[in-house]
């Protein structure tokens, strides 16, 4: 079909003969962002290059995951190297990116890459799934996009084009296995991976969430969305269930030369084989055995305010006590101590550190500031360049 010639789509009459590929192609060849992990068009693609980006890329935006992909990537240029890594090292250097058991499972993934494979990633979409940390859509983002398969990964930005191109009016989840059936329906033989990527920025730069550019669409045209006027309400999503909230208690004791206790995390489960200040378990009610759980001898100081975070199945509110303990200060943490050990203040910004533990040692340190700016008028600013 020629350009300026698309039917609207119908999902019960849709045949090869659809001009959704080529007209995407032909935008994504104009419009493509140039992402540090995508090869120029003629230059064939790295596997590791493509499975590294997209298992940051799961729940990750584009935006947070460019820098640390750069960081990733020039420490460790292939495979093998990644596989010689300490797990410790990729999760410090994962830190923040959230989603740890992707770290946990790149590094695995790594070592059986490097290992068993011989050093070569499998190019269909039913090896790589055997992988750790592969599920469906990273194997057949990888098959296509490395390795030219046709194969359809559906991620957000691609289930809102496509659930918008059928104007699919099944709410979201439900609707997954019919936008991923239509999305294969629209895959070409050739291009896979450029069709899936130009599917992705369209998403990302014109069929946004909330006010799609339709006037720029190259697919506009057959968009039954557009012509229906359901572009920016598509695709419906079913109510979430709210998120309960979670509290706790967290511990920081600073030692004389401004050292932290820090605690790792058992590593399966939950922020697995991160650091954490110590802190009570994290329930629906809040502790009433604060005391049992402090992980040294001290006189602990209650902080004004909370420390909040967001997961993604509760939110999680931190009340934090802080100690100011002598060099020599013991961690007593009767559980496990073995897992505590004292960071210095300037080991913190590499250490394994989740979001959620900066949030807590720069409340703590924080607050240091301040009590130390109110006892001593003037100094706050020598204080604060010091912490
Ligand atoms: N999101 C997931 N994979 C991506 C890719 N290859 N390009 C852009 N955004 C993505």
């Amino acid at each position: 079909m020629q350009k300026g010639q698309q039917a609207i789509l119908d999902r019960d009459s849709l045949s090869h003969d659809s001009s959704v590929a080529p007209e995407l192609l032909a935008w994504y060849d104009r419009e493509r962002r140039e992402l540090p992990w995508r090869a120029a068009s003629s230059v064939k693609q790295d596997p590791y290059k493509v499975w590294l980006s997209e298992i940051m890329l799961q729940q990750t935006t584009v935006k947070a995951v460019t820098p640390r992909y750069d960081t990733f990537l020039r420490r460790w240029p292939d495979v093998t190297s990644l596989a010689r890594a300490e797990l410790g090292e990729v999760l410090a250097a994962w830190a923040g990116l959230g989603y740890y058991a992707r770290a946990r499972n790149l590094h695995a993934c790594a070592r059986a890459v490097a290992g068993e494979l011989g050093g070569a990633f499998p190019e269909s979409e039913k090896d790589l799934r055997k992988l750790p940390g592969i599920g469906a859509y990273t194997a057949a983002a990888i098959a296509a996009i490395a390795f030219g398969k046709r194969a359809t990964p559906v991620d957000g930005n691609i289930e809102r084009v496509v659930a918008r191109l059928f104007a699919v009016a099944t709410p979201l989840p439900t609707a997954k296995p019919e936008i991923k059936a239509l999305a294969e329906r629209l895959t070409p033989a050739e291009r896979a991976g450029d069709f899936a990527q130009g599917l992705m920025d369209l998403g990302a730069t014109i069929c946004t969430p909330r006010s799609p550019d339709c006037g720029h669409c190259p697919l506009g045209e057959g968009c039954r969305a557009e012509a229906e006027g359901l572009a920016e309400v598509l695709p419906y999503r079913a109510t979430k269930i709210a998120r309960p909230t979670r509290r706790g208690v967290a511990f920081v004791a600073v030692r004389a030369d401004g050292a932290v206790l820090l605690r790792e995390r058992p590593l399966k489960g939950l922020l697995g084989g991160m650091l954490e200040t110590p802190s009570t378990p994290w329930e629906e009610t809040a502790p009433s055995d604060i005391e049992d759980h402090a992980p040294v001898a001290a006189i602990w100081d209650k902080l004004p305010g909370l420390v909040e975070h967001t997961f993604t199945h509760f939110y999680l509110k931190l009340l934090v006590y802080r100690a100011e303990v002598s060099q020599g200060a013991m961690a007593v943490d009767a559980a496990r101590p073995e897992q505590c050990r004292w960071l210095k203040r300037d080991e913190l910004a590499d250490a394994a550190l989740p979001s959620v533990m900066r949030k807590v040692i720069a409340h703590a340190l924080d607050a240091r500031v301040k009590s130390v700016a109110k006892a001593k008028p003037g100094a706050r600013a020598v204080a604060r360049a010091s912490a």
